[in-house]
Order: structure tokens, then sequence, then C-alpha cells
């Protein structure tokens, strides 16, 4: 018997800034993506005011696929992917974002990629924003703070599902539209285009911003499936599950209340609506958000198909003797360690049954179809005389696809494909590293942006493809 559905969607998963390079190419615009500079594990990543002379912008030149993805596919379809996805970069289609009329240019580039794809019946899965909104848009409007976006955004997505409303079927609106909840400086940025003004309130302005993008989502969810009613257009959601660090209620409790601090989105793209928790929270703390009933409305009209999902690793979290009543002290301060799981190089926790955890958690919350769009290990590999030996990415994989047989299996879960991430080595976006590699396939390109831009197949690469053509029975 086999364990995995005859279509089950293998595949890899990959987002345009973080591999396209051709930051300028035929017309585009600036991205959020083009001014961050390159960062490591011990230094974070800047944002700076537009693009600066002596920086180094990883992304500028990612590892070329604008020029490369031809041979790129190649290797995909020799792999046997089923699927692959990626996104559209907003700035090529509008390069600032708020624009009367398309780049007829971008538009062609994602018409010849996703012909390629097709040729080898490798479905695209496209994502619509994946960290790279046009800049023009934070520094004219303030990023998502401002509701003229809604009308940007949805202008964006009509045009994109019209053109490909032929070659793709599977769409995302926001990717993991959730990071933001953290409240850190940077995922304010990437998710949402926020640079947060000394006396603002950054939570206040998170929930006003993630509104308007559940709007835009639930508006484009509408629109495409006007546009071609077999659209399945899904969410995107970074799934870390919170364990309790005890069996002390306070401590479960604590973890309940992170999860719902973490997936309030997922609830609203789900099940159309705010969970009570989180209005009686915006109440207490007396925040004049801007929520209309029609906005309310179109919440409840615009939910998603499936929920798409990544997921790397799992968090504990620990209750604090200052937790308020509402337990809502920053899931960060209260992260400690877990001392079952072993680390990943970049301190991620490695947690394949996780995995299994957080397909039966969705299940049981929205029972809908869960696509994992993103997974992976990020590792340092060691290139010699053409071969990269990398059993630890196999083991990681290797572990998380056994736990999604379980889930399929054993839990009855309704799992419709996986992309690992990074599929082909990328830029990192949180480090803007190329050294913390993903892929099965090798790009010869160093940190500092030196290399041959070279693609060599890693072994995991023959493994991978051997668990494809077997339908995940032979791992
Ligand atoms: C997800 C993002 O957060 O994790 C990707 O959707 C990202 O864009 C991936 O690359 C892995 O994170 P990192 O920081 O290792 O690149």
């Amino acid at each position: 018997m086999t364990t995995f559905p005859k279509d089950f969607l293998w595949g890899g998963a990959v987002a345009a800034h973080q591999l396209e390079g051709a930051w300028q190419a035929e017309g585009k615009g600036v991205s959020l993506a083009d001014v961050m500079t390159a960062g490591s594990n011990q230094t974070p990543r800047k944002i700076t005011a537009g693009v600066q002379a002596g920086e180094n912008y990883p992304n500028h030149t990612g590892i070329d696929f604008y020029h490369h993805y031809k041979e790129d596919i190649k290797l995909f379809a020799e792999l046997g992917l089923k699927c692959f996805r990626t996104s559209i970069a907003w700035t090529r289609i509008f390069p600032q974002g708020d624009e009367a009329k398309p780049n007829e240019a971008g538009l062609k580039f994602y018409d010849d990629l996703f012909a390629e794809l097709l040729k080898y019946d490798i479905q695209p899965v496209v994502t619509l924003s994946h960290f790279e909104m046009p800049y023009h848009l934070v520094t004219e409007y303030g990023g998502w703070r401002n509701r003229k976006l809604i009308d940007f955004f949805t202008k964006f997505a009509r045009v994109v599902f019209q053109r490909y409303r032929q070659q793709v079927k599977y769409w995302m609106t926001f990717n993991e539209i959730n990071n933001q909840a953290q409240l850190d400086d940077w995922f304010l940025f990437t998710n949402s285009g926020l640079q947060v003004q000394p006396g603002e309130d950054a939570a206040e302005l998170m929930y006003q911003a993630g509104h308007y993008e559940l709007v835009a989502s639930a508006l484009a969810v509408q629109i495409g499936h006007q546009i071609n009613p077999d659209f399945q257009i899904g969410g995107m959601f970074a799934m870390g599950p919170s364990y309790p660090a005890s069996p002390d209620p306070r401590d479960v409790m604590k973890a309940e209340r992170t999860m719902q601090a973490n997936y309030w989105f997922t609830d609203v793209q789900c099940k159309g609506k705010y969970p009570a928790w989180l209005k009686q929270y915006w109440n207490r703390q007396n925040y004049q958000l801007d929520i209309t009933l029609e906005d309310e409305d179109v919440l409840k009209a615009g939910t998603v198909d499936y929920i798409g999902f990544s997921y790397y690793a799992s968090h504990v979290v620990q209750a604090t003797d200052a937790e308020a009543d509402d337990f809502m002290t920053q899931a960060s301060d209260t992260q400690v360690t877990n001392p079952t799981l072993q680390a990943s190089a970049w301190g991620w926790l490695i947690d394949p049954v996780g995995l299994r955890y957080a397909l039966n958690w969705f299940t049981d919350r929205y029972d809908l179809p869960l696509f994992i769009v993103e997974n992976g290990l990020g590792a340092v590999d060691k290139f010699a005389k053409g071969q990269i030996h990398d059993p630890y990415r196999i083991a990681y994989l290797r572990d998380h696809i056994q736990q999604m047989a379980l889930a399929i299996a054993v839990d009855g879960v309704n799992l419709i494909g996986y992309t690992p991430w990074g599929i082909i080595d990328l830029v990192s976006a949180g480090t803007g590293e190329m050294s913390k590699r993903y892929g099965v396939i090798y790009v010869d390109k160093d940190d500092q942006g030196q290399g041959t831009l070279k693609r060599w197949k890693k072994d995991s690469f023959t493994w991978f493809q051997h668990v494809i053509a077997t339908n995940g029975q032979d791992l």
C-alpha cells in the first residue's frame, strides 16, 4: 500500500528575491529585499535607506536564476519534481507598486518561466508576496500601515491571476504572514514594510497592517476565483509549534496563548473572522484599529482553499512570574531550550515529530487540505572535486518525510504536497548568506558573491530523486 496519494505534489520551493538576481533587469523596481545587506549568523542584515554605494546586497544577484532558469528547470525535471514553488517579484510587474499599468517585460519573464516548467510537466505554485514588496510603497506610503496598499496589492493580484490563469493553479497570497506577530523590526519590515517611528506602538501598528493584508488576501481569493474557479488559493504560515516547558498548567496556558498569538492570522484566513480572545485583547489595550463592517464581510467571503505552511523547528515556552492574566508576555522572552532535541548550526531545533504534530494541529483546527511549502536544513556544505556529500540533509528530509507518512497513514491528514525549501542553493532570507545552504543542487557562489555560478548535484539530489520516483515509499 502506498502512503502518499498518487498525485502527491513532490516539489521544491524558492522565492524570487532569493534567487533571481537581475534586480534592475527590464524595468524591475527596487524591492524590500534590494535594500537588505549581507549579514551572518553573528551579524544581522542591515536595512539601508535605499540602495547605498559600497554596501553588499546579495539579493541583487541571487544565483542569477533570471538568466539560468532553463538549465535549472532541466535539473528539476531530472529530479522528477511535480511542482515548483516560487514567487512573482511584485517589482517586475509594478516596479514602484502604484503605477496604472504593469510592466510587460516583467510579465513576459514569468510567461516564459512557467512555460518552461510546464514543458516538463512541472506545475508552478506561486506566492504573490514573499518579502519583496516595492520599496517605493514603504517610502511613499509607509508600507502596510496604509489602507491604500490593499488596492495596490489587489491590482497586482488581478493582473497576474488573469495573465497566468491557464498556467498556474496553486497560489498563495502572503508568505509567512504571521512572522510579524513576533514584533521584531526585521519581520515588521519583511512582512509589511513597517518601520516603527518613535512613540508608535509596534503591536498596534502590526495589528493594523496585518488587518489590511488579511483584507487584501481575502479580496485576492475572491478575484482569483472569479477569474478561474479552479484556482486553489492558500494562506502561507510559518509553523513552529510552541510546547509547554513543564506540566505546570501556567506553562500549558502560556503555550496555548503563544500558539493563539501566532496563528490568529490563520484563524482569519481559514475561518473568516477574528478570534474572541484577540478582540478582547484589543479592547483592553484600547487600540483604535481601522476595521470596518465591510472589511469583516470581505474576510468572511474570502477564506482560503488550503493551508500552505513552512516548518523548520519547534519551540518551548515557559510562563514568567510577571505573566498578566492575558499571558501575552512576548513569546521570545519566554522561550527556553529543549534538551530532547539537537539544533542546526544556525541554532534551529530539529524536530521531525513536531511536523506530525503541526499537521494534526492544523487539521483539528481548520480541517483544510495542507501543503508543506517549506522545510529543510540550512547547513554548510563541503565541495570537493565536484562532489557534495550531505548525509545530514538526507537524514533531516528523511526523518520529516517519515513523519508526514505517519500523519497521512495513521492520522488521516489531508496532505497534498511537499516542497522542501531552497531546492537549489540560494541567498538566505534571515542572514543574507550563501553558505547557509538548503539545496539538493549546489551553486558555486560564496558569501562575498564570488564563484562561477555553476550548478552541481549533491548526494541528496540522487536520494530525493529516488524518493519521488517511488512516491515516498523508499526513503
Ligand atoms: C522562511 C522564508 O522563513 O524560511 C524563506 O519563507 C527563508 O524565505 C526560509 O529563506 C529559511 O530561512 P533562512 O533565514 O535560513 O533563509
